[in-house]
């Protein structure tokens, strides 16, 4: 054969190979409102910059007349490419492949271009669309989660790991995703769960739709399990496209600066807008917006715990990650659902060299039987260590109200913040006047001939002497209290000099967090 013929043969084996599954099993991915593996690879990734490795990687499997059966691509399409303008390696399961199912040699194409990622340092996204172990392969699909969640966890804190969830995500499947960085939901395409609805009925007798078990709203409202919901598979894109725009691509890396921006004017004005009565709501992502370049704030968990405000921005082109008490939602509380949401992302911030600059407004972490029960205790602890293990610059703004172990745990002076600043406004003591006036005076409150009107004057005399930002200053615990019109300022020069910073901790193998 010539070279031409050759050529021609190659071509005419990559056109098959490039059907997957066949015109019929695609018109049903299309038909359920789905791209196909390829689509999706190619609508993410800047134009013209997929390169596909391991066209022709064929199934192993002999049993239950597997042999007879021919798996293009083996029902995953790997390769590298470019998103932003910077390499990355990804992986799509094809649903339309034996229902994108893993069996060995569809483990090894991830595997495989897992440890490309690892080696060329550079992102990895896996994009899963499968109806998860390959039944007939038995024990090597076993063997295939276990060698990506063994990688899975390798890479972590050393390059961005990006799950999308397009399709079914089923079972020990589900713990790779679980085991990444982010996690990506589209609405009525994305369910994980471990055991289906099939199985939850055998077993406990109950009903359930996969929607309502492991729908994309259920796992960016209620489980936390997905960092990003969108309603269509192009809106996920571009927001996987935004996060990467925030990120360094590994963790020996800075993210990409940008041009300075201010905050756009208007957006809110602290001096009329921002509430001083500490009982009154507001929405924290204002002031994060009125302080950040551009007030571009990408929030990350948006849907989950939303008395905790988590994600980037930009201060003069850096990224930053910001923490912010929500006073819109529960008073801004911390409870097991939001120490978890806050502790993953102040980890995350940590291990890729960004910033974290926290915005403090809290009446401490929640009481009640639920919380304590629920391990509030336990939950509550991985923000004081996430927050403790940090070596980053950390900067805090206490705004309002810091009581309690909320004061502590939002990366006070004591946790090793670099630069503790706060507003006239805040309130900085062991609890809330009233709570704090009950206890102390109770006997004086008791005793008197209007114990209400001295009541109330208790709690003012409390007030005066502690709901303010000046005795933690007396002691140094506060660095500076600054005109709330100045935070940009104050936090711009922060970072700034501290570019350089180098802090240690003890040598040890790893910490034990409390997870
Ligand atoms: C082999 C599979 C498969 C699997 C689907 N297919 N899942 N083949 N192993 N796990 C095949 C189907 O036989 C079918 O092949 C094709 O994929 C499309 O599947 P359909 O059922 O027709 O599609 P749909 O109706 O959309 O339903 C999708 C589904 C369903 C909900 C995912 O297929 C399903 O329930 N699959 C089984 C899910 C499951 O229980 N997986 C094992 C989980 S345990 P044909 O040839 O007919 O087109 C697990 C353990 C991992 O993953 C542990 C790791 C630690």
């Amino acid at each position: 054969m010539s070279l031409k013929q050759k050529t021609l043969d190659l071509k005419k084996r990559m056109q098959e190979a490039l059907q997957g599954g066949g015109t019929k099993a695609i018109e049903k991915q299309v038909a359920s409102g789905k791209m196909t593996a390829r689509e999706r690879i190619i609508a993410l990734l800047d134009p013209n910059s997929f390169h596909e490795y391991d066209l022709f990687v064929e199934h192993s499997a002999k049993d239950f007349d597997m042999d007879k059966k021919h798996l293009p691509g083996d029902g995953v399409i790997t390769g590298t490419g470019a998103l932003n303008g910077y390499p990355v390696c990804i992986y799509a399961q094809d649903f339309t492949v034996a229902g994108g199912s893993l069996g060995l040699m569809h483990a090894r194409k991830i595997t495989k271009i897992m440890d490309h990622a690892m080696k060329l340092k550079v992102p990895i996204i896996g994009i899963n669309d499968s109806g998860g172990a390959r039944i007939q392969e038995g024990v090597n699909s076993l063997a295939g989660y276990g060698e990506i969640f063994f990688r899975n966890s390798s890479a972590s804190g050393v390059i961005p790991q990006i799950s999308v969830i397009l399709g079914p995500c089923a079972g020990g499947a589900v713990y790779s995703p679980a085991l990444t960085d982010f996690v990506f939901v589209v609405d009525k395409i994305s369910k994980m769960f471990i055991t289906g609805p099939e199985v939850i009925k055998t077993v406990l007798g109950e009903e359930i739709s996969m929607e309502d078990l492991g729908g994309a709203r259920v796992q960016s409202e209620l489980t936390g399990n997905a960092h990003f919901f969108a309603l269509s598979e192009q809106e996920c894109f571009d927001q996987i496209k935004k996060l990467a725009s925030f990120i360094p691509w590994n963790n020996t890396k800075k993210a990409e600066a940008f041009p300075k921006k201010s905050p756009k004017n208007k957006i809110y004005n602290i001096d009329e807008d921002f509430p001083t009565d500490p009982k009154q709501p507001y929405d924290v992502r204002n002031i994060i917006k009125a302080v950040c370049d551009d007030s571009d704030f990408f929030e990350i968990h948006e849907n989950f715990a939303a008395n905790i405000v988590v994600g980037f921005a930009r201060m003069n082109g850096q990224t930053a990650g910001f923490v912010a008490n929500q006073p819109l939602v529960m008073a801004g509380v911390l409870d097991v659902d939001s120490s978890d949401k806050a502790a993953r992302f102040i980890r995350y911030c940590d291990a890729f060299s960004i910033p974290l600059i926290t915005f403090v407004d809290l009446p401490g972490y929640l009481p009640g039987v639920d919380q304590e029960h629920a391990g509030v205790i336990r939950h509550g602890a991985k923000i004081l260590y996430s927050y403790s293990e940090a070596t980053v610059p950390k900067i805090t703004v206490i705004l309002r109200k810091a009581y309690g172990g909320g004061y502590i745990a939002m990366c006070s002076r004591h946790l090793r913040a670099d630069f503790v600043f706060a507003w006239p406004t805040a309130e900085i003591a062991v609890m809330g006047p009233e709570g704090a006036a009950n206890i102390i005076f109770r006997s004086e409150i008791l005793a008197a001939e209007n114990p209400e009107e001295m009541r109330k004057l208790k709690v003012k005399e409390y007030k005066k002497k502690f709901a303010n930002p000046y005795v933690a200053a007396a002691f140094g615990y506060v660095d500076a209290v600054i005109d709330p019109n100045e935070t940009r300022k104050f936090l711009t020069h922060a970072i700034e000099i501290s570019s350089n910073k180098v802090e240690n901790r003890p040598t040890r193998k790893h910490g034990i967090p409390p997870f």
